[in-house]
């Protein structure tokens, strides 16, 4: 199916042809009838495969026939858990609606709040907010909900989750109570659906694949290593595979510090994301990582969710998520509109229980492996090593188990028959295409060298991840 048969008019078709987004994604398809018949949504699909255009689309289109916002009013209100991705989605709202009148702005803490204010003192149609910089805005009186007539949540389950359900609740008690509401995700527990379901009338339910899985196109591997020798091990590796870039995730901000300075002090060029940062020192940083001119980027969870980084060929967890969703959500910024992408994990032995319930949650079992010159000689700690899981942000330790609903059915949006499994083990680079990267078309592992990859390893193939029932499937055409 066409985007033009899905209903998009004009000037939104002109974008997309100007993106060359030849073809709606999986989601897309399924999304954007939806909700141009005016229904709530609850949408679940993989990383990277579309889901900003899945709402933005319909959105565009739908205000397009509608009358202007006046002062301080808001047509659609979309809720984005970081700074980041409010900017990002701002950004696609701007790109997919370049040739269309509907105005857009993002606003986020650690700004300036006073070009915010001016900004909505005339109404916009749709304004992309973080939580908290939005309560206070309305505070101080700069926007009105009460004309909001779209609310979306992406990144839904982490938005009514613990840290967010309080704002959100009182956001949502300010917009009127006949309003559209859109969630999307790429995953979801039960407890959050129970939750979406009490936002609205009638929420439609959606997913393009099996809910809570990762890109097939996505070689994920384990290193077993120990603690104290993880800095050493990751940068051998990205010197000796000359890696062009990578996102490397630490459970904390202190850590992202310490192992950027590890990285610069072997030379290799870094850049952080964290919340003790300022704003302005955040968002050159990912400018200068999207742009590739950093190559290494360090990140709290804060870069998890939602950022879009083209050609990415590395993720890398340099402590094992605690949460399986997060997971999922961290090495998902590769693999992204159908290409392929490596995710490595750092794991030492006290950190064996947060596997358990990725390879619980995700269903598959990933690779493992060690690196030749990094065997881990750590023995786990009497009684704690390899304990049961902690829940330690007070979340419904459920989500960090197997909770996938019986009614899945499988599929990658992007990813041809084969997926990662065809991509040759201990190839440096994804994709192999190197465009607009440092490190070139000759980033891939030197030829016929075995450095830096699984040896002598236990777990066969890196290259398989063995999944149950995924059947692959083309959707994208690459552009
Ligand atoms: N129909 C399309 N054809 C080609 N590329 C597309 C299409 N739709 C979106 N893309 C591109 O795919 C990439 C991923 O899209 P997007 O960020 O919306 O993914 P997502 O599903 O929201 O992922 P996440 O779960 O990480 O938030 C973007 O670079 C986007 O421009
Ligand atoms: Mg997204």
């Amino acid at each position: 199916m066409s985007f033009k048969e899905l209903g998009l008019s004009e000037p939104i078709l002109r974008s997309l042809e100007e993106l060359k987004h030849k073809e709606p994604s999986e989601i897309q398809e399924q999304a954007i009838p939806i909700i141009l018949a005016g229904k709530n949504l609850m949408a679940a699909a993989q990383t990277g495969t579309g889901k900003t255009g899945s709402f933005v689309l319909p959105i565009l289109e739908m205000l397009q026939e509608r009358a202007k916002p006046y002062g301080k009013n808001v047509h659609a209100l979309v809720l984005t858990p970081t700074r980041e991705l409010a900017a990002q989605v701002r950004e696609s709202v701007n790109t997919y609606g370049k040739f269309t009148s509907i105005t857009s702005t993002a606003v986020f803490g650690g700004a300036k709040i006073f070009p915010q204010k001016s900004k909505l003192k005339k109404g916009v149609d749709v304004l992309v907010a973080t939580p908290g910089r939005l309560l206070d805005l309305v505070n101080q009186k700069a926007v009105k909900l009460d004309q909001v007539q779209i609310l979306v949540l992406d990144e839904a389950d982490h938005m009514l989750d613990m840290g967010f359900i309080n704002d959100i609740k009182k956001i949502i008690s300010m917009t009127p109570p006949v309003r559209q509401n859109l969630l999307f995700s790429a995953t979801f527990s039960p407890e959050i659906k129970k939750l979406a379901q009490s936002l609205g009338d009638e929420l439609v339910e959606i997913s393009a694949q099996a809910p809570n899985t990762t890109v097939t196109k996505i070689k994920q591997v384990i290193y077993h290593v120990d603690k104290n020798k993880k800095g050493d091990l990751l940068a051998h590796m990205i010197e000796d595979e000359q890696w062009a870039q990578a996102l490397v995730f630490s459970r904390t901000k202190h850590g992202c510090e310490k192992i950027s300075n590890h990285l610069n002090a072997a030379g290799i060029q870094t850049g952080t994301i964290h919340g003790d940062k300022t704003q302005g020192a955040r968002t050159k940083a990912l400018r200068e990582f999207k742009e590739g001119d950093v190559r290494i980027l360090v990140a709290t969870d804060v870069a998890a969710r939602g950022i879009d980084i083209s050609n990415l060929p590395f993720v890398v967890n340099f402590d094992m998520p605690t949460y399986p969703n997060d997971y999922i959500h961290r090495i998902g910024r590769t693999g992204r509109a159908g290409q392929e992408g490596t995710a490595i994990s750092l794991m030492s032995v006290d950190e064996h229980k947060f596997l358990r319930g990725i390879e619980g949650l995700l269903k598959i079992k990933i690779d493992q492996t060690s690196h030749e010159a990094f065997k881990p000689t750590d023995k786990p700690s009497a009684g704690g090593g390899d304990s049961r899981s902690r829940n330690p942000r007070g979340r419904n330790p459920a989500f960090s188990r197997n909770n996938r609903s019986s009614d899945s059915k499988s599929g990658n949006s992007f990813s041809k028959p084969g997926g990662s499994s065809s991509r040759p083990s201990g190839a440096g680079r994804p994709g192999g295409s190197g465009a607009g990267r440092p490190g070139g078309s000759g980033a891939g592992r030197p030829s016929g060298s075995n450095a830096g990859r699984p040896s002598g390893n236990s777990a066969g193939n890196p290259g398989g991840n063995k999944k149950t029932g995924s059947k692959a499937k083309t959707r994208w055409k690459k552009t």
